[in-house]
């Protein structure tokens, strides 16, 4: 099957995998959430009666809102014209720095922030404290290149029916979720490199608290006769999850090997023994 890429190139996104992913994941599916959807590669590709996405990251979330409201036509406009107006390209950095600027003191226009982030290094959303976007410019290497605007013609049609919503996965009310729904969670892993948790992008990162807050909701959710599936890695630079294996197999859930290559990763580790394991923890 043809997968649809999200056009964030969301650092961390489940694209490369979907596939592996899907092959576990429910077939029949009443309500879907996606408890932590980041550039919502996973949620555009399940089908369900109904789809919830939610992410801590609101300015993410206002972004697909914002896709929602204007429609396709609209969105595409508004990121050409935009482009042209302040001369955006990924030579030009002091255009670049000035919309930057414009978009921190004045606009905080949700697109004006997805046409920043097109033109930032490696695509991230980082945040200041004060909540301003500060990612440096992404110089001979982003734009809003063909291929993100083809990944974003594509993803629009499924963007549609989905509700976003932005809360910590704790406030969330799950309490209305029975048999027949499905709850994705794929949240930042404990054992990674990766840099939502250095808390460096203007929002709390993740640390131990947070990992058995989820554990705990996902029991919940297996008491209320909900099927859930938790992206993680079971084993990372030699380091070994002991934690969440304890977890689950003291509740007996099921675990998946999923292939996935970490190179990016690893860059600075040269060590053999230094596996990266993938894994999908399932309840059913
Ligand atoms: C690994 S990423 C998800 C990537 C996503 N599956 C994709 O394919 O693009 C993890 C996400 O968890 C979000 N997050 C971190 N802490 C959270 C929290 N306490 N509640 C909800 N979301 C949180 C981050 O903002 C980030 O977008």
């Amino acid at each position: 099957m043809d997968y649809i890429k999200s056009p964030m190139n969301y650092i961390g996104n489940k694209y490369r995998i979907i596939g592996q992913l899907k092959r576990w994941f429910p077939k029949q599916i009443g309500t879907m959430v996606d408890l932590f959807c980041g550039g919502c590669d996973v949620a555009v590709n399940t089908a369900a009666a109904r789809i919830i996405a939610n992410d801590i990251n609101v300015y993410v979330i206002r972004i697909f809102q914002s896709f929602q409201r204007l429609g396709l036509f609209a969105t595409l406009d508004y990121i050409d014209e935009t482009i042209a107006a302040w001369g955006l390209s990924k030579e030009n950095k002091d255009a670049y720095l000035k919309f930057r600027e414009h978009y921190n003191k004045s606009s905080r226009n949700p697109l004006d922030l997805y046409i920043l982030m097109c033109y930032s290094f490696n695509y991230q959303f980082r945040f200041n404290e004060a909540h301003e976007y500060n990612n440096p410019f992404g110089a001979n290497r982003s734009s809003f290149n063909e291929v993100m605007r083809a990944n974003l013609v594509r993803m629009f049609p499924r963007l549609a029916g989905i509700e976003f919503v932005s809360e910590d996965f704790t406030r969330l009310d799950l309490t209305g979720l029975g048999p027949g729904d499905f709850l994705y969670a794929d949240p930042p892993y404990l054992l990674t490199c990766g840099s939502y948790n250095d808390g460096k992008r203007g929002f709390k990162g993740w640390g131990e608290e947070d990992e058995q807050a989820l554990y705990a909701l996902l029991d919940r959710l297996d008491a209320q006769g909900v099927r859930f599936a938790l992206s993680n890695v079971s084993h990372h630079k030699g380091r070994r999850h002991t934690r969440l294996l304890n977890w689950k197999a003291e509740h007996g859930y099921h675990m998946h090997r999923i292939a996935f290559n970490y190179d990016n990763c690893n860059y600075h580790a040269n060590n053999r023994n230094a596996i990266t394991r993938e894994v999908l923890i399932t309840n059913y």
